[in-house]
């Protein structure tokens, strides 16, 4: 009997898991078993745990950074950034992703891995992020005066029992991973952090 209920268990735990990967493993960035990938490694791809990247927010980075010169975001209605209105370079763990997505260092260019690959087709974000949503500005109560319509940073995010500032901003400021899970670790569409069904990801921030 005993046996039977702990196999049931077992049964019912591996299905739980097996419906819902959440995980970066199988993933849009799983690169373990592309062909330059030479070390069949998932990780190694963009993190190592010696000699990596010095960049400031860059976690144990072993992807070659790009160099590139980004076209900006602007609209007259804009209020981010400093001064206000002008959004500057991407910086962070924006700059992270952009070594792979504006498509102009291979994405398996590592110093450890191979040179090959590049993002095709919807992943090439490029370098012209003016047609994108605006990253790399301080989102603040400072903020939110100037622009009515935002919600506060106090305001919950729908992650977990977090804020939108506890859980998707990084040092006060939006980045790609702010709407974004690199590693798939909630395991929605786009690799997004929350779901956007019924635009809810937009509305965590946005009171429209
Ligand atoms: C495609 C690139 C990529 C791959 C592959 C990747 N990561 Fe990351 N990782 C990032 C980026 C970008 C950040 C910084 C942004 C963030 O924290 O969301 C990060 C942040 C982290 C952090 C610090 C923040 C946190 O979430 O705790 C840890 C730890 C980490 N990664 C571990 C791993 C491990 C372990 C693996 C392999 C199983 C892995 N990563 C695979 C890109 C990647
Ligand atoms: C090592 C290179 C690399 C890094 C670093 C990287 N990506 Fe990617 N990413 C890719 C490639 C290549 C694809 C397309 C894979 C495919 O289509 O098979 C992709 C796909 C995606 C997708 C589409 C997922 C889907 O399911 O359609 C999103 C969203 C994404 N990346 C966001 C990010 C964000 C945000 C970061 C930083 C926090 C990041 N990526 C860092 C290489 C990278
Ligand atoms: C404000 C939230 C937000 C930010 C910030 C953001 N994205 Fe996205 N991204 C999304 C959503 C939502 C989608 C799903 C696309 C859709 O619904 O049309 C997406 C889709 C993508 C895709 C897949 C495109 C496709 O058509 O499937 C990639 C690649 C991507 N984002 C990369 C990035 C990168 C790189 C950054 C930073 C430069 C970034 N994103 C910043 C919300 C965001
Ligand atoms: C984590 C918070 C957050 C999320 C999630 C988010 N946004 Fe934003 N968004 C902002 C902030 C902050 C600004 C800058 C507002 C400003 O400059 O006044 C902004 C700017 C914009 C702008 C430009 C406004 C202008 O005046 O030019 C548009 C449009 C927009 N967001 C749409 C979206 C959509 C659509 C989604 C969902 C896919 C989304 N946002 C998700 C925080 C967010």
């Amino acid at each position: 009997m005993k046996t039977r209920i702990l196999l049931l268990l077992v049964v019912s735990l591996s299905f739980t898991l097996g419906v819902s990967a959440q995980t970066i493993v199988g993933s849009k960035h799983d690169f373990s078993t592309s062909s330059w990938n030479t070390s069949g490694e998932i990780c190694k791809v963009c993190h190592v745990p010696h000699g990596g990247s010095s960049l400031p927010s860059a976690p144990l980075w072993s992807h070659v950074l790009s160099t590139a010169v980004y076209t900006v975001y602007s609209s007259p209605t804009t209020n981010a950034g400093t001064p206000a209105g002008t959004i500057g370079q991407p910086s962070a763990s924006t700059k992270l992703c952009l070594s792979c997505h504006d498509n102009t260092v291979a994405v398996g260019g590592t110093t450890f891995i191979g040179t090959l690959g590049t993002p095709v087709g919807y992943a090439n974000v490029g370098t012209d992020l003016s047609n994108d949503h605006p990253v790399s500005f301080t989102y603040d109560a400072a903020l939110v005066t100037l622009d009515a319509g935002l919600k506060p940073v106090t305001s919950p995010s729908g992650i977990g029992s977090g804020t939108i500032a506890s859980t998707m901003l990084f040092a006060g400021k939006m980045e790609c991973a702010s709407c974004h899970d690199v590693h798939n670790s909630a395991g929605f569409q786009h690799l997004l952090n929350k779901s956007n069904a019924a635009s809810a990801l937009c509305l965590t921030c946005h009171a429209k």
